[in-house]
C-alpha cells in the first residue's frame, strides 16, 4: 500500500522538490498551501500537469500552521504516515522586520504539528521532519566547522524562532516517543528558489544584465560565507531521516564555503560575462569591462545582525544515512542559469 505523507510549505522551494521526490517513491502526497490573492502554486503546477500522474496522488489543502484548527483538522482527516514540515517564513533579513509573526509561524508552528501528532498516537504513530537550519548555529562565538554538537547561538529571530521548533520536536520524540527528526539543513538553491534570496538574486540578475534588460543589481554583504547545495540532494536527506529505524538530528551540507562575492565571480565566469571589482566597504562595486557599474552596494541589505560564516559537517548523514550531496556549486549555478534562458 502506498505511504501517505502531509508536507506543510508544499509551495516552496523544497515543497515542490519533496513531492517529486516522494511521488516518484510511490507515495501519496498531500500538501498544505495558503490562501493568497495571488496564485502561488507556479512551483508544484507541473505535477497537476503531468499526464501520466493520477491526480489522486497529489491533493492540495487550503491550510496555515499559524492556525492550530487548520492543522489539526488536516492531520485528524488524513491520519498521513509522515508529516513533513517545511512551512516558514524563511527569510532571515525579513525576519527582523516580522519578528512576532516569525515566532508564531516558525516557532509554534512545529508545536501545533507535534501535538496533534501526540493527540492521533493512539490511532496511528505518525512520524515529523523538522526543517531546521544553521542559522539556529549563527556563526561568530563557535567552531568553524559545525556539526549536531556545535552550540547554538541564533542570530536573528528567524534563527530563534527555528531552535524552539527544534528543542520542541527534541521534548516530542523524548517525552512521548514520537517519532520526531530534525534536519539541520544548511543553504540549498535551485532554479525555483525564491527570488529575494542572494544567489538566485544574482543569478537572475547578472542574466538580465547580460541580456540588457536591467543595468545593475544591489546587493548588501559580500563577505558572509555560506555552505551552498542543491535542494534536491537535500530533500533526499529528510526523507531518508524519516526512513531510518531511529529518529535522529542531522546536519546535512556540502563541506565547502563560498564567499557571496565568490558566488557573483563564478556565476560572472559560467556566464561569460567578464567583471571586475574597485572599491571597498561600501563603495565596492563591480564593472563590466566596458566600465558599467553592474553590482552596488545597498545598505538596506545589511542585517542587524549578520551570520558572518557558515560550513557544516554531514558525517553523521553520510555514516549512519548513506547521504552525500551529488551536486556541485558549479553544476547548482549552471541548472540555475538554464532556467533562466539568457
Ligand atoms: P520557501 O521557499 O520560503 O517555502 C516556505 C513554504 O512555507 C512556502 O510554501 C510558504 O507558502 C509556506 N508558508 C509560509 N508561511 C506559512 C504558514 N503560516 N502556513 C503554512 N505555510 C506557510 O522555503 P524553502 O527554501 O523551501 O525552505 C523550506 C523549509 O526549510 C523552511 O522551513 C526553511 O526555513 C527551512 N530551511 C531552508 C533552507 C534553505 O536554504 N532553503 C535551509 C535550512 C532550512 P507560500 O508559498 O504561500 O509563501
Ligand atoms: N537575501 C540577500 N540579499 N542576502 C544577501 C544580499 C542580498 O542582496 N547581499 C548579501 N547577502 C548575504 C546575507 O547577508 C547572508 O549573509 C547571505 O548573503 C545569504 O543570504 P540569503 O540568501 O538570504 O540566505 P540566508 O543564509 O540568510 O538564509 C537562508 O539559508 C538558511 C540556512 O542557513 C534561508 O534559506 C533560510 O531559510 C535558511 O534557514
Amino acid at each position: 500500500m502506498s505511504k501517505i505523507a502531509l508536507i506543510f510549505g508544499v509551495t516552496g522551494q523544497d515543497g515542490a522538490y519533496l513531492s517529486n521526490f516522494l511521488i516518484r517513491k510511490k507515495y501519496i502526497v498531500h500538501g498544505v498551501k495558503r490562501r493568497s490573492s495571488s496564485i502561488n502554486t507556479n512551483r508544484i503546477d507541473h505535477i497537476y500537469q503531468d499526464p501520466h500522474l493520477k491526480k489522486r496522488n497529489f491533493i492540495l489543502h487550503y491550510g496555515d500552521i499559524s492556525d492550530s484548527i487548520s492543522v489539526s483538522s488536516l492531520i485528524n482527516k488524513i491520519l498521513p504516515d509522515e508529516i513533513y514540515n517545511l512551512a516558514a517564513q524563511s527569510h532571515v533579513g525579513v525576519s527582523f522586520e516580522i519578528p512576532e509573526y516569525t515566532a508564531n509561524v516558525d516557532g509554534i508552528g512545529a508545536l501545533r504539528i507535534l501535538e496533534t501528532i501526540r493527540q492521533n498516537s493512539h490511532k496511528k504513530k505518525i512520524k515529523y521532519y523538522q526543517a531546521g537550519t544553521s542559522e539556529m548555529f549563527g556563526g561568530d562565538i563557535i567552531q568553524k566547522i559545525q556539526n549536531e554538537k556545535t552550540k547554538f547561538y541564533p542570530r536573528s529571530p528567524y534563527g530563534a524562532a527555528k531552535l524552539y521548533a527544534h528543542w520542541i520536536t527534541i521534548n516530542y520524540r523524548e517525552a512521548y516517543n514520537i517519532f520526531a527528526c530534525n534536519g539541520i539543513l544548511f543553504n540549498h538553491e535551485s532554479p525555483i528558489r525564491g527570488e529575494t534570496f542572494v544567489t538566485k538574486k544574482i543569478v537572475s540578475g547578472l542574466c538580465k544584465i547580460k541580456s540588457n534588460k536591467i543595468e545593475k543589481i544591489y546587493l548588501g554583504n559580500l563577505y558572509a560565507k555560506r555552505d551552498w547545495g542543491h535542494a534536491k540532494d537535500y530533500v533526499e536527506a529528510m526523507w531518508k531521516m524519516m526512513q531510518h529505524k531511529k529518529p535522529d538530528d542531522y546536519v546535512i551540507a556540502t563541506g565547502k564555503q563560498y564567499t557571496v562575492k565568490e558566488f557573483v565571480n563564478l556565476t560572472s565566469k559560467l556566464l561569460n560575462l567578464k567583471i571586475y571589482w574597485k572599491g571597498k566597504g561600501i563603495n565596492e562595486k563591480a564593472y563590466s569591462t566596458d566600465g558599467k557599474v553592474i553590482i552596488e552596494i545597498d545598505k538596506k541589505y545589511f542585517r542587524p545582525t549578520e551570520v558572518n560564516s557558515l560550513l557544516g559537517s554531514a558525517i553523521k548523514a553520510r555514516r549512519i544515512l548513506k547521504w552525500k550531496p551529488k551536486i556541485t556549486l558549479q553544476l547548482l549555478i549552471k541548472d540555475m542559469i538554464n532556467h533562466e534562458k539568457c
